[in-house]
């Protein structure tokens, strides 16, 4: 982190894209897909990174992205203006978005609220953001159970400082779930991944009226 919190990962943002490139071809491209299918309309791409969900989405989507890290949103430049991706990238965090109120149709997070550091004031801006009837959409890799857990809660420590401040052990589908500004539309679990990063979270949360 830099001193006024910033996240800022040189290192973890190199090697992001080469050490993704196996997980996104084996098992990421589905859920991508997923998280991406049929938006239309205003839509975020929270914690976006190199922008690797960039070029799932669909050209009639108006796609905003946030980076707060500076070193994941210098490769996301290059990846809009190497593919000619219109989107609009933003370089506000989750806990503070310069957005205004019910601005969007939907909001994209693949793999963020593990890493964000103020998880209930980030759900609160995706609620704020969102308008009413609006998505989000979601897949996150969270704690597991017995044995596994263990393990996750040994490295969480050493994970943390590696891997741009990701933690292991949150459980951030129940988290989700009981917030009541949001209606459930859908949310499973995959047993995905190789511990400590699995099982994976994925689903559809609705913004109430
Ligand atoms: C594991 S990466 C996932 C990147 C991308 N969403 C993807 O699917 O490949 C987590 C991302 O969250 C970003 N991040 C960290 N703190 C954040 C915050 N407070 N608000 C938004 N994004 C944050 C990191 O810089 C990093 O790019």
């Amino acid at each position: 982190m830099t001193q006024d919190d910033t996240p800022a990962h040189p290192l973890f943002a190199a090697i992001y894209d080469p050490a993704m490139t196996h997980a996104e071809r084996m098992i990421l491209e589905p859920h991508r897909e997923y998280l991406a299918d049929d938006l239309t309309g205003t839509v975020l791409d929270l914690g976006a990174g190199t922008g690797a969900m960039f070029p799932y989405f669909d050209e009639r989507a108006t796609v905003h992205a946030t980076e707060p890290d500076p070193h994941m949103r210098r490769r996301a430049r290059s990846r809009i203006e190497d593919a000619a991706f219109d989107v609009e990238l933003h370089d506000s965090g989750a806990a503070d978005l310069s957005f205004p109120d019910d601005h969007f149709d939907a909001v994209v997070s693949s793999m963020v609220f593990c890493t964000v550091d103020d998880f209930a004031a980030s759900l609160s801006e995706v609620r704020r953001v969102l308008r009413p009837g609006g998505e989000f959409r979601f897949l996150e890799h969270v704690a597991d159970d017995g044995w596994r857990e263990r393990v996750q809660t040994t490295v969480a420590p050493v994970w943390k400082r590696l891997a741009g401040g990701c933690h292991l052990t949150r459980r951030t589908a129940s988290r989700f779930a009981s917030d009541d500004a949001f209606d459930v539309v859908e949310m499973d679990r995959f047993e995905l991944g190789v511990t400590p990063v699995r099982p994976f979270v994925r689903g559809r949360l609705r913004r109430r009226s």
